[in-house]
């Protein structure tokens, strides 16, 4: 029998409840409806619609249906429309009529988006932890390089050599920048709603801000029609996890490269590897290709439910049921993604001798030539065209560069201490620059910023 039984003539046929039913993905939320409803019963004995008899024989059966939940014990039935309905349906069961009370002045409206916002918290700090986790990884492997450079790219052509530091820490500025995104959206999504009602409240005395501090939330819903048809803050939540997942993404793709034998700058570990099933030889970066992979799905979920969004009338609508799938699936991939690159990035060994030589092409220098022409007085683009005019030589006669700048007349000996293996990165002096001085500070700045980060977490 459903809830509304007394309005619906008939049973529900079996097609709408197969189509409707969501309970399989959101009995996910039942120890958040729980932990609601507790809090809920509490406000209502707190202003008398309930004894404090009552509010006992209620809250002991949720008690009992929250163990029965979590070992697996609950029995489900055919009309258990979603896991809210199966909660209330259950607690009637055990306590008799007096379990009614405890929808008083609720709807499913504001009590699934309660859940919902509980769940989404504790999703997000868990995220926040993985992402100062791996942010940490990042740290440690790049003050083991202190020195070792690499060629920089840009159009992914060797651009001119960057140390291994530097280029490893920009991830972790990256997933910093999507710390403080969770940590700011966590702050929008820490708004109780409960007393909302189906839309327009009740003419019962709630009071939900007793509920609200009884649920740790730090805002109270102003306008009870937003509390139950807003849904921005899994919009949210699902964008700031999709950029995390691109910058996952991209993190992969470097190390999909890198451990190419074209590259040869990495090798994966054999714990954080995959084989093939007919190849003896290969060892394949799988959690790389599946973090660039997934973040397309992420990309997805976040887009579907913009969809979803777009245009609803006011307020609550069944549409607004679709949030849950896409949440709950951007939420478990973006934690098993930060684990996985956690545990690769820590494991991960670099060829400090391949990235070097690799970087140690004469072109590679070609700038720091033409600023060292700009030191001596020559206007930038003279010195810009000089070069170039040499390397197209360079390039075309097949001469070494060091032996065409030997013989340039503006150039000559002194300026050959610019090839000098290693040397480019150490003539970087500038702000934030590859320079191993400037690395220095930033790794200063990094490690300051990692621990607000951490306090950040204690705050949420
Ligand atoms: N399972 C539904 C959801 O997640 C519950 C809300 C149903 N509310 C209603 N008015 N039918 O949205």
């Amino acid at each position: 029998m459903t809830l509304w039984n007394s309005r619906l003539g008939s049973d529900p046929s079996k097609i709408l409840m197969d189509f409707t039913v969501s309970l399989n993905f959101d009995r996910r939320l039942a120890k958040y409806d729980i932990e609601a409803s507790l809090a809920h019963l509490y406000g209502l004995k707190e202003v008398g619609l309930i004894s404090q008899q009552e509010f006992e024989k209620i809250s002991g059966a949720l008690k009992t249906i929250g163990d029965e939940i979590s070992t697996d014990v609950f029995n489900f039935v055919d009309t258990d429309e979603d896991i809210h309905t199966a909660i209330e349906r259950r607690t009637i069961e055990i306590v008799g009529d007096v379990g009614g009370k405890l929808h008083t002045g609720r709807s499913r409206n504001d009590q699934v988006v309660t859940a919902l916002r509980l769940l989404v918290k504790d999703e997000l700090k868990q995220i926040a932890e993985r992402v100062v986790e791996l942010n940490t990884v990042i740290l440690n492997r790049a003050k083991e390089v202190p020195d070792i450079y690499l060629p920089g790219y840009t159009h992914l052509q060797r651009a001119q050599p960057v140390l291994l530091s530097h280029h490893l820490l920009v991830h972790g500025w990256a997933f910093f920048r999507d710390l403080d995104r969770i940590v700011d959206c966590y702050s929008r999504v820490d708004c109780s709603v409960l007393g909302a009602g189906a839309l327009g409240g009740t003419t019962l005395p709630l009071d939900p801000k007793t509920v609200k501090d009884k649920l740790g939330f730090k805002e109270l819903f102003e306008n009870s029609l937003d509390a139950v048809a807003d849904r921005d803050f899994v919009a949210e939540t699902l964008f700031v996890l999709s950029l995390v997942g691109i910058h996952l993404s991209k993190m992969g793709e470097e190390i999909i490269l890198w451990t190419t034998a074209e590259f040869g700058f990495a090798t994966l570990d054999d714990g954080f590897s995959t084989g093939s099933s007919m190849l003896p030889q290969k060892k394949n970066p799988d959690i790389a290709e599946l973090a660039r992979g997934k973040s397309g799905r992420l990309v997805g979920n976040l887009t579907g439910f913009l969809a979803t969004m777009k245009s609803l009338p006011l307020a609550y609508n069944r549409d607004l049921q679709e949030d849950k799938e896409p949440l709950f699936d951007s939420i478990d991939q973006i934690k098993l993604a930060l684990s996985a690159f956690a545990g690769m990035y820590d494991t991960l060994q670099f060829h400090d001798t391949t990235m070097q030589s690799s970087a140690d092409s004469a072109y590679s220098v070609a700038i720091d030539l033409a600023e060292w022409l700009v030191k001596k007085g020559m206007p930038f683009r003279s010195a810009y065209n000089l070069v170039g005019s040499i390397v197209k030589d360079s390039i075309q006669r097949h001469v070494a560069l060091p032996e065409l700048v030997l013989a340039h007349p503006d150039l000559g000996e002194p300026a050959l201490e610019i090839f000098e293996p290693g040397s480019s990165v150490r003539r970087r002096t500038s702000h934030g620059s590859t320079g191993n001085e400037q690395v220095k500070i930033q790794i200063k700045n990094y490690e300051k910023k990692l621990n607000e980060g951490k306090k950040q977490l204690l705050k949420i």
